[in-house]
């Protein structure tokens, strides 16, 4: 099996270098393809995958091609490599917001995988969703899910409705956490901690919380109703969280994202 990603940004590299650290593929069959000469240089002097300047070269030799360029370069990119795929292919789309169906007639193929990644896929602890034309069959799709693994988890959606939400959740997800990390660094630089006692504060509070939620079966609820006591400093933040409907504020935030993946879909 030889495997061709298309575009060496943040996603495509960080899919190839997982798939080149597994045990999945030999490094000579994993490619790499980007437009930019200086990316090329850069990338030639890492050994864990063939890099390729010339899409003619490479595309035709693929079994599996992932295609991790911006949404909006695909156009373009369809009409370069329309006349160098066949049919077998099967084509792992990272893109956001853009259909199966607009993949299968810009490429005139049938087998595609519509996927959403996340960030954290850089360090091992990404989420990818997935869904798939109906022409790849399931023994195809095992093997992406293998490669897609690599970066870390996977779950397989039934429709592309569902790639659409999961960017509300998890593609975009990784901005909201952040987003709270700022907030909370913020109020610790402001209450006098240095920039480094804020960020270890900040740090090990989020990474313990997400353990504790990993490692049992417990809710986030319930875990809330263990830290807050009645009339304590947790209930405090929480009630004061209440008041200003934080909670609904961040559910019309993950629909922003679900809204804007269904209304780039169609743009
Ligand atoms: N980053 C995220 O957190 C995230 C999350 C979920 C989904 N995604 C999806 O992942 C995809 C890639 O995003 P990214 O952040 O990795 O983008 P990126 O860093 O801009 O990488 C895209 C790469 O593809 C190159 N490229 C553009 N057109 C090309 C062509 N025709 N042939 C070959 N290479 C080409 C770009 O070169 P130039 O820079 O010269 O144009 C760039 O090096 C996007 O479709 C995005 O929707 C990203």
């Amino acid at each position: 099996m030889k495997v061709l990603v298309i575009g060496a940004g943040n996603m495509g590299l960080t899919y190839a270098e997982g798939m080149a650290k597994s045990s999945l593929l030999n490094h000579r069959n994993l490619m790499i393809f980007d437009k930019s000469a200086e990316v090329i240089t850069t990338l030639s002097k890492i050994d864990h995958f063939d890099v390729y300047d010339d899409i003619e070269e490479c595309l035709p030799k693929a079994d599996i091609v992932f295609i991790a360029v911006k949404p909006y370069h695909c156009d373009s990119l369809f009409e370069e490599i329309k006349p160098l795929v066949n049919d077998q292919q099967i084509f792992v789309s990272l893109m956001a917001g853009v259909t199966i169906q607009k993949i299968q007639e810009g490429l005139d193929v049938k087998k595609v995988v519509r996927s959403m990644p996340n960030l954290p896929a850089q360090v091992g602890k990404g989420v990818t969703s997935f869904t798939e034309a109906k022409e790849v069959s399931r023994v195809e799709l095992l093997m992406v899910r293998n490669l897609l693994d690599t970066t870390g988890a996977s779950i397989h959606v039934e429709t592309e409705n569902f790639i659409d939400a999961s960017t509300g959740i998890s593609g975009s997800g990784p901005a909201y956490v952040f987003y709270f990390m700022n907030s909370m660094l913020e109020a610790a630089l402001k209450m006098g901690f240095s920039k480094n006692d804020s960020k270890v504060l900040v740090s090990q509070t989020f990474e313990g919380a997400v353990k504790l939620f990993n490692e049992s079966d417990l809710s986030p609820s319930t875990w809330m109703e263990r830290v807050a006591s009645k009339g304590g400093t947790t209930r405090a933040a929480l009630d004061s969280m209440d008041d200003n409907n934080v909670e609904e504020l961040i559910k019309d935030a993950a629909y922003a994202a679900f809204d804007r993946a269904v209304e780039l879909g169609k743009e």
